[in-house]
């Protein structure tokens, strides 16, 4: 039976707890990537409150994969020493870092020829695509953007899985403890996945073997970068549309989720990390049973790497029954540390009183994502 203060292992990675602070963007790196003192210091706040692995916000491996202003770069060597700070920092208090890799697509809030964007070009001319165009598996408008992104080529596909497994290598290099590969919300890999972003009619489109085929290429490009045991997380969707998880309306639905898990293990996977809807979670108030804890369960009876489950904690009850009831490893809090960086210890000193979390999504809405909620 698992208990909320128990290790976490996955590959290398042995942490001092199963609480992870799931991925988040703070949107306080500068505008080529550049990791600030000011997003240290939010790493620092959490290391201290007793997270036992904290998940970056999302770095984008290729100037044309910028998700949103304020992101993180990992697209070239340009950052090595600000990143190692980093880890350092976050091992001196006893916590451990994993870095999490996008490549943004057309959910990118960063049009292509935004002049924030084309810093980030500035700053590694070789990489990305020249004119910085958006890739994307089909040139379907994104209805979250209204950006179109370019279909993209084998080229484009083969520069951006090796664009994911030299990042990868750098975070080794670097001193992180992982990375985890963004599958999940609609982001690139995501939009491969769905049958909704994804018409195409090539080894890439059509099947769900072809629709993973990038995802597995990224993962088997990282694996084939880093050391055997350095762990690989990769963040899915459980199903794309809450109100269709079966997939019966051409999103892509949970048995389709699990397979390609099972895939992804395969091509090199260390841990999956179960996440999903996330525009139908976001302002979602947290009251009951977390989102993803029922298919974060069956992929834990069903995969032989440690699960994670993200999203909708608040209640350390729930956080204790879940992890001695279901078979995952861990569970990924985002919000509930935005309001309360030191929620771990307050929670490890017998205080376990739920978050004040409430989901409202305001601190999404902000650079440095303030809680209307922290005192
Ligand atoms: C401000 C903010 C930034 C986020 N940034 C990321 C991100 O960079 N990568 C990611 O995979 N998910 C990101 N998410 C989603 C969270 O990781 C998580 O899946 C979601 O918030 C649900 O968890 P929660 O209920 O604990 O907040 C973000 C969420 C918020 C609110």
């Amino acid at each position: 039976m698992k208990s909320p203060f128990d290790e976490l292992r996955i590959g290398s990675l042995t942490a001092r707890n199963s609480f992870v602070r799931a991925a988040t963007a703070e949107s306080l790196a500068m505008p080529s990537g550049r990791p600030t003192e000011e997003l240290l210091g939010k790493y620092v706040e959490l290391a201290e409150g007793g997270v036992g692995t904290i998940i970056t916000g999302y770095a984008y491996v290729t100037v044309d994969g910028k998700p949103s202003e304020g992101a993180l770069g990992i697209y070239d060597d340009a950052f090595a020493d600000d990143y190692r700070r980093f880890a350092d920092c976050v091992h001196a208090h006893g916590a451990r870092l994993v870095l999490q890799l996008v490549y943004g697509g057309s959910k990118s809030k960063v049009a292509p020829d935004d002049p924030r964007r084309l810093a980030s070009a500035a700053q590694a001319p070789s990489n990305g695509m020249p004119n910085v165009q958006i890739a994307g598996p089909s040139p379907l408008e994104n209805p979250k953007t209204h950006l179109v992104p370019v279909e993209a080529t084998y080229d484009d596909l083969a520069r951006i899985s090796h664009a994911f497994g030299r990042a990868a290598a750098r975070a080794q290099a670097y001193g992180f403890d992982g990375v985890e590969i963004h599958a999940a919300h609609g982001y690139l890999l995501s939009q491969f996945l769905s049958p909704r972003f994804n018409v195409r009619e090539d080894e890439y489109g059509g099947t769900l073997e072809n629709r993973a085929r990038l995802a597995l290429e990224c993962v088997h490009a990282a694996r084939e970068a880093t050391d055997p045991d350095f762990p690989i997380l990769v963040k899915v969707n459980s199903c794309d549309d809450l109100d269709d998880p079966a997939g019966a309306q051409g999103s892509l639905g949970e048995d389709e989720s699990a397979r390609v898990c099972t895939w992804l293990i395969d091509a090199g996977a260390s841990a999956i990390d179960v996440s999903g809807d996330w525009h139908a979670i976001r302002s979602r108030d947290i009251k009951g049973d977390p989102f993803f804890a029922r298919f974060g369960a069956r992929l834990a009876s069903e995969l032989d790497v440690p699960v994670i489950v993200t999203g909708g904690w608040r209640r350390f009850d729930l956080i204790e029954e879940h992890l001695a009831a279901d078979g995952i490893a861990a569970v990924a809090l985002c919000r509930p540390f935005i309001c309360e960086p030191g929620l771990v210890n307050r929670w490890l000193s017998g205080d376990t009183t739920p978050s004040i979390c409430t989901g409202c999504g305001r601190c999404a809405q902000q650079a440095g994502i303030p809680c209307i909620l922290r005192q």
